[in-house]
């Protein structure tokens, strides 16, 4: 009997501090109106003094936990994607899984950078569909507020940013009479494209120390992007793997109920929808309110989606990432 992954509850949370544009504006050379013309962003939400990323990745996982009506001792492993882990090691999962009160069950974090999660769906569809586990917790979870440059120089990369985390269970189900679950999850990488979105500092790349005061003065510990060709590689690799998982999937895009992009910046998705032709009524946004949030940002989506009413049972999903790494990815999945 085929054993299919099916996402039974979704949950998020962004801490309370909301950022606007006009907040960014008081402390470097921007403008809500560029900000706004570029991105779509209007406002981010920051931690405050003292939060820590597992503060925003346990209430997701409760909410998750509480939508598919299981005990977190339910549970047999969890996956959390970030670029932006709590502490250098161990993995944020490892505090998450503390928190959970998840007695020895495994956990760890997934390095995809913004396509982290769907990353992590493809572990935990493996883990499922093999029968090595019943119930996984997938979680997306950011903390960029800590991490970037609030000064003219950073002012490129800092006001795309802001913190979040979503989660999702997926669990077995071997009902024939219920077809709901991940149908295909197609991954990709480019890695000779790591520095043109990356964080160099600290890293073991450096010797004989991973961080001095002469790279913080260089601004290393920061993000550096280069923009544009972000931009050009995102409007491309998206409908391709997007495609490439509709054909794996026996699917055509008409068949599609729901898109859900990474949410960089909306004026990719706004180009990647005008290529393929989805209708405004088929694809949700929230850069708007959360910017962009990584690994976060799709599982955020997802669950406003399914408490809002614009994902029912039945329907067809399609959840598409791209980001640093290059990295992206595709999944198609039945609710
Ligand atoms: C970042 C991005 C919004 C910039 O838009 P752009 O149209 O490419 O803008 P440019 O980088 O060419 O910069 C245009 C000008 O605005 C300036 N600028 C950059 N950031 C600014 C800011 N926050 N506020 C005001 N001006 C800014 C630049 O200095 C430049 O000035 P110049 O013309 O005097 O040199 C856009 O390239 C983008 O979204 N790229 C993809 C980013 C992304 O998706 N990253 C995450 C992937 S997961």
């Amino acid at each position: 009997m085929a054993r299919r992954a099916k996402l039974t509850g979704t949950g998020m949370c962004v801490p309370h501090r909301v950022v606007t544009n006009h907040d960014l504006a008081k402390l470097m050379d921007t403008s809500d109106e560029w900000i706004r013309q570029r991105s779509g962003i209007v406002e981010r939400h920051y931690i405050e003094e003292g939060q820590t990323p597992v503060d925003l990745a346990e209430p997701a996982a409760r909410q998750a936990l509480a939508a598919a009506r299981l005990e977190p001792g339910e549970l047999d492993c969890v996956v959390l994607a970030t670029l932006s882990p709590q502490a250098d090691f161990p993995g944020t999962s490892f505090f998450l899984q503390d928190r959970l009160g998840l007695g020895e069950i495994p956990a760890f974090d997934l390095r995809a950078q913004c396509s982290g999660f769907v990353y992590s769906l493809a572990v935990a569809k493996g883990f499922i569909e093999s029968g090595q586990f019943r119930r996984v917790l997938v979680v997306g979870c950011e903390v960029h507020s800590t991490g970037i440059d609030l000064s003219d120089e950073g002012r490129d990369v800092a006001v795309l940013f802001g913190d979040g985390a979503g989660a999702v269970v997926l669990e077995a189900n071997e009902d024939e009479a219920d077809p709901a679950g991940l149908l295909e999850v197609r991954l990709h990488a480019e890695g000779r494209h790591a520095e043109k979105l990356w964080i160099e500092a600290p890293g073991s790349g450096f010797t004989p120390v991973r961080i001095t005061h002469e790279l913080i003065d260089q601004r290393r510990h920061f993000p550096r992007m280069e923009g544009r060709f972000v931009f050009k590689h995102a409007v491309t690799r998206m409908p391709e793997v997007l495609m490439e998982t509709l054909n794996a999937a026996s699917l055509k895009l008409a068949d599609v109920d729901l898109f859900l992009f990474h949410q960089a910046n909306l004026r990719i998705n706004e180009y990647v929808a005008q290529q393929l032709e989805i209708p405004a009524d088929k694809w949700l946004n929230n850069i708007d309110r959360y910017g962009n949030c990584s690994a976060a940002s799709i599982p955020i989506l997802l669950d406003e989606a399914v408490r809002g009413g614009s994902l029912r049972k039945g329907q067809i999903v399609a959840m598409t990432t791209f980001g640093s790494g290059f990295s992206w990815s595709c999944a198609l999945a039945r609710w």
